[in-house]
């Protein structure tokens, strides 16, 4: 007879971790695997392996990480890994541009040493954006998340040091590894929680990045009132926070109001 809340066959799942060298792949495995931070960077060499158990929706999952080395000289020991697995963490340090930069290289590089395309398209790939404990930053949140969500990946934002976001992290790289499992290895349709677009974040970060208030809004010393108002509605259209949710609306509005009012004063 079978026994009521019997458990699912066990799962044995292959996680891979990418990203350059130093954005800190390995502190976050070993946060969430052994609960601690070690600050002294020790380098991998080459690929490092570990073994996790979890339990996701009643079913025991064996997951086996291999955990590359991100320089660019291990790349003929990493190559050999990528196959076969079902999950990956892509990590960036929000506060080193060139590893975000890098991001789209390291797709490229799975997606050669993958080999097929749909087994590709079906690694479940959570993105961390890592080091968040850290000021300053050089990638902003929206920026990160819409890279992530124009991939059709999950996006976390991390920090090894602290544990915040780890956990949830794993947990959705696991969820989504064992629903593409149960789904004969297909994974579900990315649905993005978005709800803003590239154009706003970009009008976001001109306002924060401007250096004069002419910059703000688009407009050369010398700007008649006209010029100013006409900027100003064409900004407050994308940037109203009732509008705009992406993170960073509410100052970027703020500093639209200022600069206009900064600006028509000196055009009386
Ligand atoms: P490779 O193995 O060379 O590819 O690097 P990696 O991506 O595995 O980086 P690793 O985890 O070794 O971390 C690199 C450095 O960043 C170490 O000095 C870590 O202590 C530090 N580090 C990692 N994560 C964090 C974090 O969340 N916050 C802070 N402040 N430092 C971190
Ligand atoms: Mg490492």
């Amino acid at each position: 007879m079978e026994k009521k809340g019997r458990m699912k066959r066990p799962l044995r799942v292959k996680i891979i971790s990418m990203g350059n060298a130093e954005a800190g792949k390995s502190c976050i495995i070993k946060r969430y695997c052994e609960k601690r931070f070690v600050s002294k960077y020790l380098a991998t060499i080459g690929i490092d392996y570990g073994v996790t158990k979890v339990n996701i929706r009643d079913r025991d999952i064996k997951v086996n990480i291999f955990d590359m080395a991100g320089h660019p000289i291990f790349y003929e020991v990493r190559n050999e890994f990528y196959r076969d697995s079902q999950g990956a963490l892509l990590v960036f340090d929000v506060g080193d541009r060139v590893s975000f930069e890098s991001l789209e290289s390291w797709v490229q590089e799975m997606q050669t040493e993958v080999g097929d395309r749909s087994e590709c398209d079906n690694i479940v790939v959570c993105v961390c954006a890592n080091k968040i404990d850290q000021k300053p930053r050089a990638v902003d949140e929206a920026e990160g998340r819409i890279w992530a969500d124009s991939h059709g990946f999950h996006y976390f934002e991390t920090s090894a040091q602290t544990g915040e976001g780890i956990n949830d992290m794993f947990q959705a790289l696991f969820e989504g590894v064992v629903t593409t499992v149960e789904n004969g290895g297909k994974k579900a349709p990315f649905q993005t929680q978005l709800g803003y677009t590239k154009e706003q974040i970009e009008v976001i970060q001109r306002l924060k990045n401007s250096k004069s208030d002419y910059e703000r809004l688009g407009l050369v010393p010398g700007a008649s009132k006209d010029d100013v108002n006409k900027a100003y509605r064409r900004l407050a259209v994308l940037l109203h926070p009732d509008k705009n949710v992406a993170p960073g609306s509410e100052e970027a509005f703020k500093l639209l109001v200022s600069a206009r009012t900064a600006l028509l004063k000196r055009c009386s």
